[in-house]
């Protein structure tokens, strides 16, 4: 574990961590979030980390020289890690596709959880609390299950059935409300906090950005530190596409790469907060607007990450794009059909951002593109199920259907 400090990303105040401190107090929840800054340079002169051999399939505690606590947990050893295949694309050759969905719980969101468990631990606090769409949610559930600290999960009632079930699967304690991610959210942080419950918000726990910029880490060392030109995620709350920039941008800093790809942030065009904050244009401000899409896991009206989403996504060169429903379902059932990949609505977008931004000549076919396929398709099979056929054949049908 290295030492760290926490900077606001509005007024880049400096703070001591402490437990509880997870945002700036004058600039507030939303414009005050804070990143966890570490002594680059001393790492970067570490000889133990140029010496040091990474595994393109080992978990995401291999990168402890930029996380902040240490894997304590049985499960520890098997987040992250996770394939990255390589396919010819519309055209482009050899696109990366790193996949999450084989995650222990099926997301990306098993890199964030990962990190808030081993932190409530170093914390002294034994409970935990998320309010999520759904992923967050199950992911922490599913990774705490087998300690003996408690989960209180707060979700919309609506979320897809998958994700539903892991949550009761995994024995936490499930507060199912009618409502808004958005709605869910607020009333889950105002309880928490007031509780002292350990927060796994990763849009206002710092910390968190932390375990899941490992997949940008993880796509450079499997990609032999090649970083590609692009890198396309699906952006709800704005974490994630955050998290990607950081990563990339810090191996660049220890001098491990020498470049940060564009970062793509995909929305749904139902609701697509982030992207019309972005296309505002700075200064950055936070935004509450209604929509809704198929895409459960990005039907996020009130990002809480926005500040952080807009000003890495614009320090890398990229940009926020939007995708219709039917262009989502689309991508999942293309990118299924092509690769054998199975994503749910929002681990789909990426592959439908590529494909719009190739037709808009955005894209070249010669660039290096990645995309990041943050959730398994069986954990929302609803999303598609009006857009597949479901035909049930006798058993005569199926003798003829093969005659000669
Ligand atoms: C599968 C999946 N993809 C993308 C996202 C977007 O992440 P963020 O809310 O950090 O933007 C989420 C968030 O729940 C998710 O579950
Ligand atoms: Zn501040």
């Amino acid at each position: 574990m290295n030492y760290y400090i926490l900077r606001c990303i509005t007024c880049r105040k400096e703070f001591n961590p402490r437990p509880g401190l997870y945002y700036c107090e004058e600039c507030g929840k939303i414009m005050g979030t804070l990143e966890v800054v570490y002594d680059y340079e001393s790492i970067k002169n570490n000889a133990a980390l140029k010496e040091k051999k990474f595994n393109k399939k080992a978990s995401m505690f291999q990168f402890d020289f930029l996380l902040p606590t240490k894997p304590k947990l049985k499960l520890d050893d098997y987040v992250g890690g996770t394939p990255m295949y390589k396919f010819d694309l519309l055209g482009v050759k050899d696109v990366l596709i790193k996949y999450d969905g084989s995650n222990p719980s099926s997301s990306y969101k098993d890199r964030a959880s990962a990190i808030a468990i081993n932190k409530a631990i170093d914390e002294g606090n034994d409970i935990l609390f998320c309010a999520s769409t759904g992923n967050a949610a199950s992911s922490l559930a599913m990774l705490n299950a087998h300690t003996d600290m408690k989960t209180y999960i707060f979700v919309p009632a609506a979320i897809p059935d998958g994700k539903r079930t892991q949550l009761e699967i995994s024995g936490a304690e499930v507060m199912a409300v009618e409502g808004t991610y958005d709605e869910v959210y607020d009333l889950s942080l105002e309880l928490g906090l007031k509780k002292g419950w350990y927060c796994r918000h990763a849009a206002i726990n710092p910390y968190l950005l932390e375990g899941k910029k490992t997949g940008a880490f993880e796509i450079i060392i499997q990609n032999d530190f090649q970083v590609p030109d692009y890198v396309l995620i699906g952006v709800g709350d704005g974490t994630v596409v955050s998290s990607l920039y950081k990563g990339f941008w810090e191996f660049k800093e220890i001098g491990l790469t020498d470049k940060v790809p564009k970062i793509i942030g995909v929305q749904a065009e139902g609701i697509p907060a982030i992207k019309k904050v972005f296309d505002k244009g700075k200064p950055y401000k936070p935004i509450s607007i209604e929509g809704s899409t198929v895409a459960d896991s990005i039907s996020v009206g009130k990002p809480r990450d926005v500040i952080k989403a807009c000003t890495y996504v614009e320090a890398s060169g990229g940009y926020f794009i939007s995708l219709t429903d039917d262009e989502i379902i689309d991508a999942i059932k293309e990118l299924g059909k092509i690769t054998g990949i199975f994503a749910e609505p929002a681990g789909a977008v990426p592959y439908g951002g590529l494909k719009k931004l190739i037709y808009e000549e955005k894209i070249s076919k010669s660039d290096t593109v990645c995309l990041v396929i943050t959730g398994n398709g069986l954990k929302d099979v609803n999303a598609v199920k009006d857009s597949i056929s479901k035909t049930t054949l006798t058993a005569e049908e199926v003798i003829k259907r093969f005659e000669e």
